[in-house]
């Protein structure tokens, strides 16, 4: 089993030794020297911790936003993350330099994860309407500069390239396990695999998108020592549509199903639009949603509405 977890950093294949729990903002900022990432509420709610997060195995062109204080290492092995000190390779890009000249900063410490969620944007539309422009923003809190210039500086910026190396998209290795001081890591790839570890790790935490049940371990009131990761099971990953029914895997993104479902169930999809944020839409899953039994759980409701099946 090994000790490091391996993925691409702003273009560079990177590999960090630390426990698999923990979280991605830790280790840029305490393990990598990237200070740039900002902690704020470090709960997922606030945004000043967005980076740019492309899963091992992807099958989307583009990066989605991701509140790195509530992702783990175990969740980041063979896949890209692109922090704000990768966007415009070295110099501003565009969209920095139109926020930084119409004044959308202030104090600027939520300036990186606007500015990371809003690359996002760009990069997956880029010609957004103004309603996308806020929809992106909505896992963002700027407490001083208010977001008029921010969505003013989003609009101008439309259609630039925000950045990109040539390095990125290299092969990586992917391990199937890591442990490093008494924190293990298992990433099953089948249905099997994971039954067969959950057999014989009883106490192991399933992790899917960890968008709830890794806030204790941002506030540093929890630790796991077994992981079992379901966002490497291909099986999980699936969503088919039939003539009468979704069959949606337990860890298929609610992201995923909001822009799957958007033309058959609109409602189910505006809906779902005011699920979290993009940040948490694009980590959290529907099985997760499920299985954490919370009660204030979002997609429950709707889904025995739907008359739907487990
Ligand atoms: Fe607030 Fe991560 S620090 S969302
Ligand atoms: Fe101060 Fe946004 S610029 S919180």
């Amino acid at each position: 089993m090994q000790s490091a977890t391996n993925f691409i950093l702003n273009g560079e294949a990177t590999s960090v030794e630390a426990r698999p729990d923990t979280t991605v903002l830790d280790m840029l900022r305490t393990k990598l020297d990237r200070k740039g990432t900002k902690e704020g509420c470090a709960e997922g709610d606030c945004g000043a911790c967005t980076i740019l997060f492309k899963r091992h195995g992807a099958t989307t062109a583009h990066p989605e936003p991701a509140n790195a204080c509530i992702m783990t290492l175990a969740q980041v092995e063979g896949g890209e993350i692109t922090t704000v000190e990768g966007v415009g390779n070295g110099v501003m890009s565009d969209l920095q330099a139109r926020m930084a000249e119409n004044g959308s900063s202030q104090c600027g410490y939520c300036t990186p994860g606007i500015v990371m969620a809003l690359s996002g944007l760009l990069m997956r539309t880029p010609e957004p309407q103004e309603d996308e422009i806020h929809d992106a923003l909505a896992g963002n809190l700027c407490r001083c500069t208010g977001y008029k210039p921010i969505v003013d500086a989003a609009k101008a910026a439309v259609g630039e390239q925000l950045y990109g190396t040539a390095k990125r998209g290299a092969a990586l290795p992917f391990s199937a396990s890591a442990s490093v001081d008494g924190s293990t890591v298992i990433r099953p790839h089948t249905v099997d695999e994971l039954l067969a570890a959950k057999a014989e790790h009883p106490e192991a935490v399933l992790l899917a998108g960890g968008t709830d049940l890794a806030v204790p371990l941002a506030g540093y009131e929890a630790e796991w020592r077994e992981i079992i990761t379901t966002g490497t099971v291909a099986e999980l990953r699936a969503l088919h549509a039939t003539a009468t029914e979704y069959e949606i895997g337990a860890a298929v993104t609610w992201e995923e199903l909001m822009h799957a479902v958007a033309d058959d169930y609109p409602s189910f999809a505006t809906l779902i639009r005011r699920f979290g944020s993009t940040q948490i839409r694009s980590m959290g899953t529907v099985g997760g949603n499920v299985g954490t039994a919370s009660p204030i759980g979002d997609g429950p409701p709707s889904m025995i509405a739907l008359g739907s099946t487990i």
